[in-house]
């Protein structure tokens, strides 16, 4: 059977053997190269632009905000951001020119050759800093959007409580780092303007030309090239670069291609919203919760793009995996003068839950409870309700979980003798530390059924079969995992099922790459659109060889036509979920997990290194064994950075360090074996049984870690990074942290 087994990867073969074409790899005749001049102010007025005359500008389009046809803005939420600055900058890097040339040397020249002059305004860098008139920019308060989640009434519970205990947590911005930086290529061919590029969601994409260019659909084609990773960063900014290149591209006449480079990439596209999270929680003696009260902020950056959805993921996962009658969720996301933050792996839930098993570990120390003990106390059973009052169908047990990824780690044994030889050593302290969590895979609440999405399935006439989503493959297995799906549904080997390449102009819209979502509800709607081919073929619940015949009938029957099965998302019965008051069923499944990291470190240089990691969890059915390891691992990895390394240094509102040499990711040097382990409980909701994994493996790590840095030296930090510096700090008690 398919579903369940490691059939090769089918893009692998071209990526170990180079021949993928990335978009930078493609060679379009006559094409031109395009640069982006940005803001060199936070904010403040454009004055004036100057071209250096040595350069023959005659050589070169230019394209400035007067060649925008249609409204200068990029949808995404709201309608706010420009494509290209008029007379006014909001942050940093912001575009205000385009330039294309033939030659990208000469442009390369050119771009240096260009000053904008900016009189500055006063700048916000920091959310929690006290808004003056001058300052606002956003509604009257800077605030993009609030949210509150509201279950039972905390206020009585806390007068009454025998044990109050309060936190504050604050996790830093992060970087993608993808593999192949941003790049895009427009052109026009057949009356169409062609986007090529690499995109998580061509359909957003086209929506944002759309409206952009005030022109239908149809002027439009957006073809998905081979993705060098995304991570939630070719969420958003690829509408802006879409949008970029076919300027020029109209302008020029000509083909246009723009590639970042690194450095551009790093500092002018989105990032992490970092956070700032207050805990208050009321308990009781045994360590039950009875109350809490949550307050989360996120720095949205300039503009709204993503931040209201980022914050409603990070506050419904705020409240962690716990059963609590009473509780309180307030978040706000706030407008600051830097590049605007977006979608990355976990969309706010790593960090809200990096606040929360802290907070679960702050809480058991202070109680003198064995932080194991707290969590099987208060872990959600079935039947029991999350803070939206979603009722757990899930038959998962919680607790069960926790004590099996603790005892892969023999846990207890090592806490115990770490301990020990802490005493004993001068300078190495070792510790272990874990966390209990969960993520909701699929868009939020009623996001699905607003999408609406849809697939198709096409028996060729060679009798082999198509599959038709606009689904990508940024390296977490789309193309493997909807072959072996659809091989799956029409009982047939794999080499009998091809994926379509996703471009608007063949493939239907199934939303989005994004959320964890793939697997379990396009690959769903894949399993419905098979079920629905064999029956267009009259040869309803016929699978294999059988059908096969039955689609080479069909087309002898009907030549040239196609035979299309259809499947289009239906929201599941039973669920429910209310916006206004942010009640009811937030995602139709979670996945549950329980992470342990081991953790040495050494006080001569305030290093810490994580030294052993296990990664426990409950995925539904897992689709593709060895993919799904490698979601896991490469997520721990990801999220060690985020833990420990990866600091994002702004100044003047950007980021100062926006090179490899001085952004550090974890190299394979500093990594543990990362040990994966998964439980199968197959929801109703995916095929097969499949939930989402993807984002997950982000949320898990760094309270881990952290906990597990506690462990080893007995304070309580909240803050990450917990770069060496910071480390040094804490411990040494000074408070000279920049
Ligand atoms: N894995 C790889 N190798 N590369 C990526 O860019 N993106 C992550 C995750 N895993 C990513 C990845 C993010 S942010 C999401 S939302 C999911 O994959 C999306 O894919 P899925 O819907 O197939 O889980
Ligand atoms: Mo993922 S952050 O939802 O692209």
């Amino acid at each position: 059977m398919p579903i369940g087994s490691d059939i090769p990867r089918i893009d692998g073969l071209d990526k170990l053997q180079g021949t993928t074409q990335y978009v930078d790899d493609l060679q379009i005749d006559g094409v031109w190269h395009g640069a982006t001049i940005r803001s060199p102010a936070a904010r403040g007025r454009i004055t004036g632009i100057h071209f250096d005359p040595s350069i023959n500008w005659d050589e070169f389009v230019v394209v400035d905000h007067r060649d925008i046809p249609g409204p200068n803005e990029v949808i995404f939420i709201e309608k706010e951001e420009p494509a290209l600055a008029a007379s006014e900058v909001r942050h940093r890097h912001e575009p205000v020119l385009l330039i294309a040339h033939p030659s990208i040397s000469a442009l390369r020249r050119a771009r240096q050759a260009i000053r904008v002059d900016i009189d500055p305004l006063p700048a916000v860098f920091d959310p929690r800093q006290p808004l003056t008139p001058e300052t606002i920019q956003y509604g009257d308060d800077n605030v993009f959007k609030r949210i509150d989640i509201r279950k039972g009434d905390p206020q009585p519970v806390f007068e009454a409580a025998a044990h109050i205990i309060e936190g504050e947590y604050e996790t830093g911005s992060q970087e993608h780092v993808y593999i192949e930086t941003q790049g895009m290529i427009a052109h026009r061919e057949n009356g169409q303007l062609v986007i090529r590029g690499s995109m998580q969601c061509p359909y957003y994409v086209l929506k944002s030309l759309e409206h952009f260019f005030s022109r239908p659909p149809e002027a439009f084609r957006v073809i998905q090239t081979p993705i060098g990773g995304g991570f939630g960063g070719k969420e958003d900014y690829p509408s802006i670069l879409a949008i970029h290149a076919a300027l020029l591209a109209e302008k020029a006449g000509a083909p246009v291609k723009i590639v970042y480079d690194r450095t551009e990439d790093m500092a002018a596209t989105t990032k992490r919203h970092p956070s700032w999270v207050r805990h208050r929680t009321a308990v009781d003696n045994d360590g039950r919760l009875l109350a809490m009260e949550i307050d989360v902020l996120l720095d949205g950056g300039a503009y709204v793009t993503l931040s209201p959805v980022v914050l409603s993921r990070a506050v419904i996962h705020a409240a962690g995996p716990y059963n609590c009658d009473h509780i309180h969720i307030h978040g706000e996301v706030r407008l600051t003068n830097t590049p605007p933050n977006g979608a990355f792996r976990g969309f706010g839930a790593p960090q809200t839950q990096f606040a929360t098993e802290r907070h679960m570990s702050v809480i058991a120390a202070e109680l003198g409870i064995d932080p194991v003990e707290l969590r099987r106390k208060n872990l959600l059973r079935t039947g029991q309700t999350t803070a939206t009052e979603q009722v757990m169908r899930d038959k998962v047990s919680l607790p069960a979980l926790m004590d099996r990824g603790l005892e892969l780690t023999d846990y207890a044994k090592r806490q115990k003798q770490f301990a020990r030889e802490n005493a004993e050593h001068p300078y190495l302290r070792r510790g272990i530390g874990f966390a209990t969590f969960y993520h909701g895979a699929g868009f939020t609440g009623s996001g699905e059924t607003v999408l609406a999405s849809e697939v198709w399935v096409e028996g060729l006439p060679d009798g082999r079969f198509m599959v038709l989503t606009a689904n990508t493959d940024m390296g977490q297995g789309t193309i493997t995992i909807l072959t072996q799906i659809a091989a799956e549904a029409l009982g047939v080997n794999e080499q009998e099922v091809i994926i379509a390449t996703p471009d608007t102009s063949r493939v239907p819209n199934s939303g989005p790459t994004v959320a964890s979502r793939t697997a379990m509800v396009v690959g769903r709607l894949v399993e419905r659109a098979c079920g629905d081919l064999a029956e267009r073929a009259g040869a309803k619940g016929a699978g294999g060889a059988a059908l096969q015949e039955a689609v080479r009938d069909w087309h002898s029957g009907n030549p040239n036509q196609r035979l299309l099965g259809k499947a289009k998302h239906q929201t599941p019965k039973g669920l429910k979920w209310d916006e206004d008051t942010y009640r009811g069923d937030a995602y139709a499944a979670f996945a549950w997990a329980t992470y342990v990291a081991t953790v040495e470190v050494d006080l001569r240089t305030y290093g810490v290194r994580v030294t052993d990691f296990v990664a426990l969890q409950e995925v539904g059915k897992v689709v593709h064994p060895t993919l799904a390891r490698g979601q896991i691992a490469g997520g721990v990895v990801q999220a060690i950075g985020w833990a420990l390394t990866e600091e994002v240094v702004m100044e003047d509102g950007a980021m100062a360090n926006s090179q490899m040499t001085n952004y550090i990711i974890p190299a394979s040097g500093d990594l543990p074996p990362i040990r994966v382990y998964f439980e199968e409980q197959p929801s109703q909701f995916g095929p097969g049984g499949a939930k989402g994994i993807g984002e997950l493996p982000m949320d898990g790590p760094a309270p881990a870690i952290i906990n597990a840095v506690c462990d080893a030296l007995g304070v309580q930090i909240n803050t990450i990074p917990l770069t060496p510096e910071r480390l040094m700090t804490i411990l040494d008690g000074t408070n000279n942290e920049h």
